[in-house]
């Protein structure tokens, strides 16, 4: 318990000084702790609840919405223009871009915070506030609690929201170390927060498709792994024929430090996380990982806090949205 109590104690210290610091993005404003403590009192206990809703149903969800976070912030900052429905003004939205159409998931779940949100306190939180919010309480819930940070808020919603951006700012799985690296540094993260937030690929599925087609398999894969994969992918998946299957082998609905010790043992999917092992340097972060205990739930938040200041929207240039899917 007194260990628990430290815990909680460094993540919250470490989540402030993330905070501190300025946003990635230089002219990003600040957001604030407890954003909605007047405004809407009960709306990250309303996020919570939404979310413990569903992923006690299916915690595959609290994956998607982990990776709708990363999804959202990368492309045009954390403005929930990942969320945005084709309309006839704007037919490809980043919602249909080939990263996040028909893989991304967790959606659903937003709409029901929203919903209940917009009954107790209409027009006030915005989307992009719930997307964080409702990825910081999966990682939360699928940590078994050891994942516990506060999280400023504040974002604006965005207007726009264009497809083919996600194929210039979303890293795909067949990137190397040093494209990785430049795709994350555009946006303000560091090599620490790449090898952190890969960590992520330790819950949730891929499509057949991420690895057999789009990227292959990394060179040295475990010959088991592989064998057992064969066995589940068809030789040729397409889009009526594209099965699923766990990203971690070992402790598959367990958002945890075993993606490490998967990278160390050959036991990954994608040769992004494999890329990890071909430097010095993260191959070191990816042994203290894989190694100290704790060590990477604590990295992780403060990982999570600082990619959900990326390119951060203000009243000027966004809004809060009535409906998650459509602009007001
Ligand atoms: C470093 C570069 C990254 C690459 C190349 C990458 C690529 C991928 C791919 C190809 C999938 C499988 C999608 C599918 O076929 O269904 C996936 C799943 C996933 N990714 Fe990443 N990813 C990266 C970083 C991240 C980050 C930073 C996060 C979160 C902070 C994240 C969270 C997830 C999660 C949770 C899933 C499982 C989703 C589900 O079960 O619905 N990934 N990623
Ligand atoms: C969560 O589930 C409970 C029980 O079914 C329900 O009353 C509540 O409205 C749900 N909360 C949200 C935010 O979806
Ligand atoms: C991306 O989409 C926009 C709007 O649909 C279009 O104007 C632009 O030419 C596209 N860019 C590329 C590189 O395909
Ligand atoms: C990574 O990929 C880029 C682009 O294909 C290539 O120029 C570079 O040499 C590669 N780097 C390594 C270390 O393989
Ligand atoms: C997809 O693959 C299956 C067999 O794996 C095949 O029966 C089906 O016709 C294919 N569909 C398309 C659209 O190519």
């Amino acid at each position: 318990m007194a260990r628990l109590g430290l815990v909680i104690l460094l993540v919250a210290l470490l989540g402030a000084a993330a905070v501190a610091a300025q946003a990635p993005g230089s002219s990003s404003p600040r957001l604030r702790f407890g954003f909605y403590k007047r405004s809407c009192p009960n709306a990250e206990y309303i996020i919570r609840e939404a979310v413990r809703n569903a992923t006690s149903v299916n915690p595959g969800l609290g994956a998607g919405l982990i990776r709708m976070a990363f999804h959202d912030c990368f492309v045009r900052g954390c403005d929930a223009s990942v969320l945005l429905d084709p309309t006839t003004a704007n037919p490809r939205p980043e919602k249909l871009g080939p990263p996040n159409f028909p893989s991304l998931r967790g959606f659903d779940v937003v709409d029901a915070a929203k919903a209940a949100l917009e009954k107790a306190c209409p027009g006030v939180v915005s989307c992009a506030d719930i997307v964080q919010f409702a990825a910081r309480d999966a990682a939360f819930f699928l940590s078994g609690y050891r994942v516990n940070y506060k999280l400023p808020a504040g974002r604006f919603d965005g207007r726009v929201s264009i497809d083919n951006e996600t194929l210039t700012f979303l890293p795909p799985p067949f990137f190397n170390l040093t494209q990785l690296v430049n795709s994350f540094k555009a946006k303000g993260l560091s090599v620490d927060d790449l090898v952190v937030l890969s960590g992520s690929h330790t819950i949730g599925r891929s499509h057949c498709s991420s690895f057999t087609t789009i990227a292959t398999l990394p060179p040295n894969t475990d010959p088991r792994l592989a064998t057992i994969l064969k066995g589940q992918c068809p030789a040729n998946p397409n889009i009526t024929n594209d099965p699923t299957v766990v990203q971690d082998v070992v402790t598959s609905d367990k958002l945890d430090n075993q993606y490490y010790k998967n990278v160390l043992n050959h036991k990954v999917l994608f040769p992004s996380d494999a890329a990890l092992m071909t430097s010095r340097v993260t191959t070191r972060k990816v042994v203290e990982n894989a190694v100290i205990r704790g060590s990477w739930e604590r990295k992780f938040a403060r990982a999570m806090v600082k990619m959900s200041l990326i390119e951060i929207k203000t009243a000027a240039n966004g809004e809060i949205r009535k409906s998650c899917q459509v602009v007001n």
